[in-house]
């Protein structure tokens, strides 16, 4: 299974990832990405079916903020 979440600390903003995977992401009222599936936690299951748009926001986004793991992530959030 893929997990996957925005680090905010480092999202410029840009909004490639939600044109490449607008099921996955979306923007906060500033602008800054985050994860639709689990409210940015990084503890829900991809589906199967967004894993190819999940790789190419990944692969898209100019500050690698959008990570992705194997297990649900956990990463501080100041
Ligand atoms: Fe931010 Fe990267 Fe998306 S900079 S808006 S997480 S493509």
């Amino acid at each position: 299974p893929k997990y996957t979440i925005v680090d905010q600390e480092t999202c410029i903003a840009c909004g490639s990832c939600g044109a490449s995977a607008p099921d996955i992401f979306d923007y906060d009222d500033e602008g800054l990405a985050y994860v639709i599936l689990d409210e940015n936690k990084g503890t829900a299951e991809v589906p199967l079916e967004l894993q190819e748009d999940l790789e190419d926001a990944f692969d898209g986004c100019p500050t690698d903020s959008i990570k992705i793991a194997t297990s649900p992530i956990i990463i501080e959030m100041v």
